[in-house]
Parts: C-alpha cells; structure tokens; sequence
C-alpha cells in the first residue's frame, strides 16, 4: 500500500544526540524502498547538503533524494507545495534541525506529520529532550488549533551491545516518561561509514567484504524498522483525526 507524502522534523536541542544521523539512516531506509525523498537541511554547518556532496562524488548517491540547504520556512513551503501537487506518490520529507533550536522551528514544525527527537541513554540528552517535549507542548498554546501541532516521538540512539547499569537506568526512565518508538538505534560504525561515504544501501551494494556489507545491511533493516514505526505513528494519526 502507497505511504503517500509524509514530512517529518527532526528536532531536539541537545546537539550530537543523532539528528543528522537519523535523517540519513531514514533517507538511506526510504530510498531503498524505491520512494522519492527530500531533504531539508537547515542547519549552518550543512551536514546533510555536505554529505550529498561528498557521497556524489563517490559515486555512492541516488537522484531519488534531493537535499535543499535552506533557513526560510516560506522556501520549504513552497517546495511542499510543489512535491503535493504531483502526481501522487510515496515521498519522504525530512526537516534536519541544529541543536539549539526552538521558537525559530514552528513554521517548520507547523508543515510536519511528526516530530522525531532521538536521545543518547546516560550522556546528559535527558534534560534537553525534556525541554524539547516541553516547548512541543507550549507550540500548542502558540498556534490557533492545538490539534494541529503534530505528534513527537523519541527514538532512542546509540544503544551499545553491553550497556552500563547507568545506562541501563537511563534507558528505562525515557521509555516510562517520554513517547518512545519501539526500536532502538544501535551504536554502530555503519552509521559512521554513512556519514563520510553516502547512502547505506548504495554503499552496501558497493562493498564485497561480505562481513562489511552484513553490517550495513542490519543498520539498513535497523532504519527501515524505525520508519515503519514513524509511518505507523502518522497513519494513526491521520485515521484519529
Ligand atoms: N547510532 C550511532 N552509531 C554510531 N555513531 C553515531 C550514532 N549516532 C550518532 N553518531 C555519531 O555521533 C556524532 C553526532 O551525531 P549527529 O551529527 O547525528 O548529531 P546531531 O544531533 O545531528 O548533532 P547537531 O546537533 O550538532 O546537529 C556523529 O559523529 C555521528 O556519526
Ligand atoms: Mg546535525
């Protein structure tokens, strides 16, 4: 069944929790499937526009997904446009978000489906994901219809094979307190390898070590869980409103 056009920012204060991280494993997972995606990349050091530049020249980028280096809502809006007057079809859209970033982001967050925070268990992330959730919250007292403000979700990141009881601590307070999506990311160096070379499906079906390319095959099957997950938080949505 077609998923249709659907737009979702990642956003959280706290910086290097794994933004820029998720936008491409969710870019990697979408195109993969054979959908468009677009990515809008608002934050001044252009992790994303750079990574689209760097993975071309490699060779290990697709057409497929577009990425737009932009601050100006009204930019992201017409593109929006744009992308929903074509003819219908499955398309990711991903907001990449700085850290820091707060009252500046809803226009952005206005035009999403969802927002996805991902938090690091154990490393300080908590307080400022809170302070995220809490400004979510406040949006709603901000805007004419509170209904319209769309939903959150945290995605926890970084999870290591072993982890320490204070980590092991940390991750069972998130999952009481905060709306957490069942699948955690994994700490792993196929998201590293992602970040300096381009898309994970592409570089899997570039790489011969078979060892290698199993690594990057789990972390695309890890971002395609997720974003069946954040589908799934959309298409609820929609069919309660
Ligand atoms: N699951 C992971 N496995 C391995 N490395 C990771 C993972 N998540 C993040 N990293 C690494 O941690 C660093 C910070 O991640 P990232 O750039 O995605 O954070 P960010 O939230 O986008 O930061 P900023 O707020 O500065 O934009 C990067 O070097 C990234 O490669
Ligand atoms: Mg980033």
């Amino acid at each position: 069944m077609g998923r249709g056009v659907r737009v979702i920012a990642v956003i959280n204060r706290k910086g290097g929790c794994g933004k820029s991280t998720l936008v491409r494993g969710l870019a990697s997972a979408a195109v993969a499937r054979g959908e468009k995606v677009t990515v809008f990349d608002t934050d001044s050091s252009q992790s994303i526009y750079g990574w689209m530049r760097v993975a071309r020249q490699l060779g290990n980028w697709d057409d497929a997904v577009d990425v737009m280096h932009t601050y100006d809502p009204a930019e992201i809006t017409a593109r929006l446009d744009a992308i929903y007057a074509e003819v219908p079809h499955d398309h990711l859209i991903l907001i990449d978000t700085f850290g820091g970033a707060s009252e500046a982001l809803d226009d952005v967050v206005m035009q999403s489906h969802l927002i996805v925070a991902p938090i690091r268990p154990g490393r300080g992330d908590y307080t400022e994901t809170m302070e995220t959730l809490i400004w979510h919250e406040r949006l709603k007292g901000r805007v004419a219809d509170p209904d319209d403000v769309p939903e959150y979700r945290i995605v926890v990141n970084g999870i290591t094979p072993e982890p320490s009881a204070t980590e092991r601590q940390a991750l069972e307070h998130i999952f009481e307190t905060m709306p957490v999506i069942e699948e955690p990311v994994l700490e792993r160096k196929a998201y590293k390898q992602v970040d300096g070379e381009g898309l994970l499906g592409v570089i899997r079906n570039k790489t011969r070590m078979s060892i290698v390319q199993r690594h990057l095959t789990n972390a695309l099957e890890e971002m395609s869980v997720v974003l069946d997950l954040l589908d799934d938080a959309i298409i609820e949505r929609m069919e309660a409103v």
